[in-house]
Parts: C-alpha cells; sequence; structure tokens
C-alpha cells in the first residue's frame, strides 16, 4: 500500500543510488553501462522530485521516465555481457558474471517494475511504483555495486 513510508523509503534509496557521480572510466564498455545507468538515475531523480511533491504530478511525463528505464533495463544484459572489470572506475563486482543469471533476474526485475509504473495516472500510484523500483535497484546494486 502507498503510504508517507514508502514514499520516504524510496527518496532515501534513490538519494544513495543517484548520488554517485559520472566517473572518468576509460573502458568503452564499463562507459556504457554506466552511461545507462546515468540516464536511469536522471528519470528516477525527476521521478522523485515529483513523488516528494516538489515539482506537479504529471501522469505523461512520469509515464515516460517509466518508459525510459524500462527501455534501459532491457539494454543491460548486453551492456553488461563483457567482462569488463579492470577499470579502476568500474563499481561492478566480479559476482555479476559469477551469479550471471541470478544478475539477468534482477535486471528484468528492474524492467517490469519499470513497466508497472508506465501507466501511472495519479501521485497515490506514482508513489507505488516508485516503491517497487527503488526495490528492483537496491536488490541488484545490494549485491553486484561497490
Ligand atoms: C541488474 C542490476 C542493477 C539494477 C536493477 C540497477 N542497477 Fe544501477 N548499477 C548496477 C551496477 C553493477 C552498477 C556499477 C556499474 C559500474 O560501475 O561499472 C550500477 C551503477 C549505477 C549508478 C552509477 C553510475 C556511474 O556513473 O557510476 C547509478 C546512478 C545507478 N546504478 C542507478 C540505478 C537506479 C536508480 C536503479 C533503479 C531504478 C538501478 N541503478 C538499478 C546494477 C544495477
Amino acid at each position: 500500500m502507498f503510504t508517507r513510508n514508502t514514499v520516504l523509503t524510496a527518496a532515501l534509496v534513490f538519494g544513495t543510488a543517484v548520488s554517485a557521480a559520472f566517473a572518468a572510466a576509460q573502458d568503452p564498455d564499463v562507459i556504457a553501462r554506466k552511461e545507462a545507468m546515468g540516464l536511469i538515475g536522471g528519470d528516477v531523480k525527476k521521478l522523485t522530485t515529483m513523488v516528494k511533491g516538489e515539482t506537479a504530478f504529471d501522469a505523461v511525463q512520469a509515464q515516460a521516465w517509466f518508459g525510459e528505464i524500462a527501455a534501459q533495463a532491457a539494454r543491460v544484459p548486453v551492456l553488461f555481457e563483457p567482462k569488463s572489470n579492470r577499470d579502476p572506475e568500474s563499481k561492478a563486482k566480479d559476482d555479476v558474471w559469477t551469479n550471471w543469471d541470478d544478475f539477468l533476474t534482477k535486471a528484468a526485475g528492474l524492467k517490469l517494475a519499470a513497466e508497472a509504473g508506465a501507466s501511472v495516472d495519479s501521485p497515490e500510484a506514482l508513489g507505488a511504483a516508485m516503491g517497487g523500483l527503488g526495490e528492483a535497484c537496491k536488490a541488484c546494486h545490494s549485491v553486484y555495486k561497490e
């Protein structure tokens, strides 16, 4: 259920997720996956601002951001497939590739969570969808990101 708590939890989770700055990676594979994550993070930041009521609720805009997150989530398997983990700026743990199937499951979870937001039509629905999205980020980052 949508509660004020859900929103606050989501804001906390996302606050950590999006605070990572774009780093100066050199490896093109690492750059590409960081760029996709950065796009996702940027959309989440804008959605969080809307959840908090700092910007007016706009269903069409929110749906577009969720749609972009779903599209980026669909690219995760391809973007992470090359096991590029020598770049010092990489924050991906080697477990990504040793537990590849589980990583893919978590990427699919992100896509599903984003798709669930692609039809939000009220602030309440937005808050609920953001809760699910936050869980999806956390489920992967807590295991596979340094
Ligand atoms: C399937 C796993 C997975 C999911 C789901 C996931 N991430 Fe990530 N994310 C990663 C990994 C792994 C990295 C580290 C990549 C690297 O440094 O090479 C990362 C890095 C990031 C970064 C830092 C990018 C940079 O420039 O270093 C941000 C921001 C980010 N994720 C945001 C999010 C948000 C927001 C969500 C949820 C909406 C999310 N991620 C969902 C795996 C995931």
